[in-house]
């Protein structure tokens, strides 16, 4: 197929020409690009019309577009629209290349100036233009019935306003557009401006000129350089090998992986080591240029000498001071920069001559070089080397380099070298850096401590051992861009899809399905032919854009997230949207089970397809497969975007029921991952209930009544939680599945106990443990938080040996320790630890220490951190009063800490009392006596239980103080408590306790 703007034939089915980047055939269906737009227009154009005849004002005109277009193709810019004297360019589209935006520039510069060489006739005047240059997004999608593809978007509207800001003559560049090309540019501020049309002002930078090689700007913030001693080790290995017999190493890698940052190190030893160097760079500008990186590289020396715009002497004067005199070898050089003198044989030769001549003089200026000083020959970008340039550095590496020559040649991955394998020269990969040197250049760039250890770790993560990406990342980080992909990389990630021809297709319908794919799902899901499909991934992996993944030839993975997000990125919304719904079909297809087996996958791929109704079913079930899991942050996360996805579910029944499920997994969830106390956690339950009440729907309203309940417990809330397990106990009455008769009994004896009421208690709970109850399973299946069969066991047997009956104590104890075996770890922890509690009241400590290392070994296993702060407390309790005091009250302490800091009011009382009952067995009353005043301040929550005890702890406290009178106050009070609570154990304890100190009180007289 031949292309119709420069005649290429390039293959069947080609859809741009292989060598101008013109659409062939029928124009491209839309898609989203990043591209440079040039909006140029003529000053003073309606005076001109005015001034000349129509046949004069159109030959000048037809000058000036003349001018620009060819200013504009020479930057491979493609001339897309003339709008009367008006002029719109593309870069970036058809084709991208990597510096667009600096071809745009380049452009812009070339065209102000080729214009202002136009005459106006009858005046004696120039012409003069304005230019304006902005990057942006565009969709480019045709337009009109002509069928031309134009960008559509802000892009072009921002370039033609900074064009009517522009001074005559003048390029004006939009913040975008500087950023790509500041260190290349010299910029003058053109102060902020107000674009018609636009929100907010623009600040707008003018582009006066390009910077010469020499004085480029200083690369962004360069970070220091880190890691890479074994391949600088190498490096410096070749160098010295050199000085015997001239080395040469080809160094590949990534983009941005850091080659010629590699160089530049080695450079510096070279220098230091006494050695020349020099560099010699290869561009995509000149990739059809005969030796252009030397013909550049010898320019620049001209220029650096005082000759910018060179000349032979000026030649004659760079090579003489390396040592090149030779006129067989100057001559040939000064033919291939146009400088030839008019007696020259050169002019006379044929081309192949010449091309042997130059060979010869360009091989003669190295070993010159060279054997006048060891030298660093560095070529960069070899994979835009013009053929000659690479037949030449084959012939030198061929013939083995010269003594003294070292010469390294840095190139892109995907380039092979044309030449023979062979041992004298050596070929080294740049493998990707690793997590800490990534970090080390991100801290580098963030020299103000901005970012926080989270937001690094992200970056060191994405940026997956590429410095380039890392520290553009960071940049990106640090100027709180949300770009998926930072501006400075979209031209590198562009220009690399495009360079794949059609293929890019097939890799813009694997990204939709993901960084990793198969090549089965590829090709149920593009719907594409398995030619193109399988020519697209050959493309794709000789590209090294796409890596093959295990043995099976089937898997494929993007090589870099980055590049999977510039295919991804590169589809209009609609494309992608399509592309979603083939890819959740062929799921389905390929694997009916799948909604079982990764309901997210689905739900993914359903939500980006814009297929509501499905998604939020699937997410709904990846929620719940995840809470089984305990994978509680993906579960909350899950049910999180079903809801965002429903947002306000009005009053359509349906909707109402899906959210009443989802907030159903969102709670539970979120109260693992939080804690009870977090306010969200309430707000789920408390909106569930509501659903379930506004819906009628009873049983339902089992899991969000628990889930208040247990909020309301811990949070202190005594009079709230009796509340919450009085409507339990209302829906156990009117008929909801047994185990809501369960619930009820548990939630109400639990409080009660709090509460202090034994009685209610023990009777509440003994309604749970009737021959009706069902099965700690099937309990268990339908839990919102512990299993209610254990919670009535255990606060029976408290009660009960509260109240002075230690025989069903202990029986109730036995059959909860018998069950253990078939509890899940959550509830066997809570059966020990309930274990344990009895035990300390009874103070019994031997027993108290085994089952409480029972709960903290399962708590430690499981990370119930709960269970593990219960645990120790009651361990730490044992061993003070097994004579450890001293060792055993920092962990208590530690561990009370850890329980006030995990939010929870519960429990804080009876703590305070094993605490202070430590404290008198270290001998320290006045700790033992500030311990009990906390338990009983804590205690005004409802939480009224262990008042007896700490009132009794509080008595023995001032006892041993030696205070007889509040000892005795305080001994009465414990009595009078727990004869309310009618805990006949505490009571008898307590009246002991009064009768000692009266004893000691009447013995001091
Ligand atoms: N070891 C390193 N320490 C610190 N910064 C580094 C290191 N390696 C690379 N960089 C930084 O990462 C960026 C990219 O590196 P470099 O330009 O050397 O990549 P490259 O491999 O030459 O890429 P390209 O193929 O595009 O030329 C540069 O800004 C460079 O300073
Ligand atoms: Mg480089």
């Amino acid at each position: 197929m031949r292309c119709a703007r420069c005649d290429q034939d390039n293959p069947e089915g080609a859809r741009f020409c292989n060598q101008c980047g013109a659409p062939l055939a029928a124009a491209p269906g839309p898609e989203l690009r990043r591209l440079t737009v040039l909006f140029c227009d003529l000053v003073g154009s309606v005076q001109l019309a005015n001034r000349l005849d129509p046949e004069e004002w159109h030959a000048l005109l037809a000058a000036y577009q003349e001018a620009a277009g060819q200013a504009i193709r020479r930057h491979q810019g493609h001339v897309a629209q003339h709008l009367g004297d008006g002029l719109v360019a593309y870069f970036g589209y058809p084709v991208a290349h990597e510096d667009d935006a600096l071809r745009a520039v380049r452009a812009a510069l070339d065209l102000v100036r080729e214009a202002g060489t136009v005459a106006v006739p009858h005046s004696g005047e120039r012409l003069s233009v304005r230019v304006g240059v902005h990057t942006g997004a565009a969709v480019m999608g045709p337009v009109g019935s002509g069928g031309d593809v134009l960008a559509l978007g802000d892009t072009p509207h921002i370039a033609a306003r900074l064009q009517a800001v522009a001074p005559p003559g003048a390029v004006a560049l939009s913040p975008a557009a500087r950023t790509l090309v500041e260190h290349r540019v010299r910029w003058a501020d053109l102060g902020e401006h107000a674009l018609k049309g636009l929100p907010g002002a623009m600040r707008v930078h003018q582009a006066v000129a390009l910077r010469t090689e020499g004085e480029e700007g200083a690369e962004p913030g360069r970070s220091p350089f880190v890691g890479r001693a074994r391949e600088l080790g190498q490096l410096v290995d070749a160098w010295d090998a050199s000085q015997a017999g001239g080395a040469g190493v080809l160094l590949l890698g990534e983009p941005g992986i850091g080659k010629s940052r590699l160089a530049r190190e080695l450079r510096a030893q070279v220098r230091a080591d006494g050695g020349d160097s020099f560099t010699m760079r290869c561009s995509p500008h000149t990739a059809n240029t005969p030796f252009a990186p030397l013909a550049q590289f010898l320019r620049q020396a001209m220029a650096q000498a005082g000759a910018p715009d060179g000349s032979a002497d000026a030649l004659s004067g760079v090579l003489a001071a390396v040592g090149v005199r030779d006129e067989r070898v100057v001559a040939p050089l000064r033919a291939l920069l146009g400088l030839g003198r008019p007696g020259d044989a050169e002019a006379a030769l044929s081309a192949q001559a010449l091309r042997e001549r130059t060979f010869a003089a360009a091989t003669a200026v190295l070993a010159t070089m060279s054997a006048r000083r060891r030298t660093l020959s560095i070529v960069e970008d070899l994979h835009w080397a013009d053929p000659s340039t690479l037949e030449w550095l084959g012939r030198v590496l061929g013939a083995g380099a010269p003594p003294g020559l070292m010469l390294l040649l840095l190139a892109r991955t995907e380039f092979t070298p044309p030449w023979r394998e062979d041992p004298r020269w050596q070929r080294l990969l740049l493998e990707p850096c690793d997590a800490r040197d990534a970090a080390a250049i991100v801290t580098a760039l963030d020299d103000g401590h901005l970012l926080g250890a989270e937001a690094i770790a992200r970056i060191v993560e994405r940026a997956e051992g590429n410095p380039l990406f890392a520290e553009e990342f960071t940049r990106a980080a640090l100027e709180d861009r949300t770009d998926v992909i930072p501006l400075t990389l979209q031209e590198q990630t562009t220009a690399r899809l495009d360079r794949l021809g059609p293929a890019r297709q097939v890799l813009q319908h694997a990204a939709v399905i993901g960084r990793q794919f198969s090549r089965p799902q590829l090709c149920a899901a593009s719907g594409l032919a398995p030619e193109l499909v399988e020519e697209g991934l050959r493309r794709g992996v000789a590209a090294r854009m796409l890596r093959p993944l295990g043995d099976d030839g089937d898997s494929f993975a993007f090589r870099h997230a980055l590049l999977r997000d510039a295919a991804y990125g590169s589809l209009l919304r609609s494309s992608r949207q399509a592309g979603h719904a083939r890819v959740a079909q062929a799921l389905v297809a390929a694997d009916p089970d799948i909604a079982r087996r990764q309901p997210e996958l689905l739900a993914h791929h359903y939500t980006e397809a814009g297929d509501g109704p499905n998604a939020v079913t699937q997410w709904l079930a990846a929620g719940r497969l995840a809470l089984s899991r305990s994978a509680c942050v993906e579960a909350a996360a899950h049910a999180r975007t079903a809801l965002r996805m429903i947002g306000d579910a009005g009053s359509d029944p349906a909707a109402l029921a899906l959210e009443l499920e989802l907030r159903l997994v969102l709670a539970p969830a979120l109260m693992a991952v939080r804690g009870v106390l977090d306010p969200e956690v309430e707000r789920t339950y408390a909106r569930a209930r509501h659903l379930c009440e506004r819906l009628g729907n009873g049983p339902k309203l089992l899991v969000p009544l628990w889930g208040l309940w247990a909020y309301e417990l811990m949070r202190g809330e005594i009079p709230n939680a009796l509340e919450a397990a009085a409507q339990l106990r209302a829906l156990a009455q009117a008929g909801s599945p047994p185990v809501a008769t369960l619930v009820a009994a548990a939630t109400t004896g639990m409080t009660l106990f709090y509460q202090g009421d034994l009685r209610g208690a023990r009777e509440a709970c003994a309604a749970g443990l009737g021959p009706a109850a069902p099965s700690p399973s099937a309990a268990r299946s339908a839990r919102g938080l512990h299993d209610p069969g254990v919670m009535c066991r255990a606060f029976h047997s408290l009660a009960c040996w509260l109240l002075g009956d230690a025989e069903a104590a202990a029986a109730g104890t036995a059959l909860l320790r018998e069950s253990i075996p078939r509890l899940p770890p959550f509830d066997a922890a809570y059966a020990w630890c309930s274990e344990a509690v009895l035990h300390t009241l009874a103070g019994d400590a031997q027993a108290a220490a085994e089952a409480s290392a029972r709960a903290i070994a399962i708590g430690r296993e499981q990370a119930f951190p709960a269970w593990q702060m219960m645990g120790t407390m009651m361990q730490g309790w044992s061993r003070a009063k097994q004579g450890e005091a001293a060792r055993a009250l920092p962990t208590m302490q530690r561990a009370l800490e850890a329980w006030y800091a995990s939010g929870a009011r519960n429990l804080r009382p009876f703590f305070h009392a094993l605490l202070a009952d430590a404290w008198l067995a270290q001998g320290d009353a006045q700790q033992a006596l500030r311990s009990a005043d906390d338990g009983l301040a804590e205690a005004s929550s409802g939480e009224h239980c262990w008042d007896p005890e700490l009132h009794r702890l509080r008595a023995e406290a001032w006892a041993a103080l030696g205070e007889h009178a509040p000892a005795l106050e305080a001994a009465s009070r414990a009595v009078e408590a727990a004869e309310r609570m009618e805990a006949r154990a505490w009571t008898e304890r307590a009246a002991s306790s009064r009768e000692r100190i009266l004893r000691e009180q009447s013995a001091r007289g």
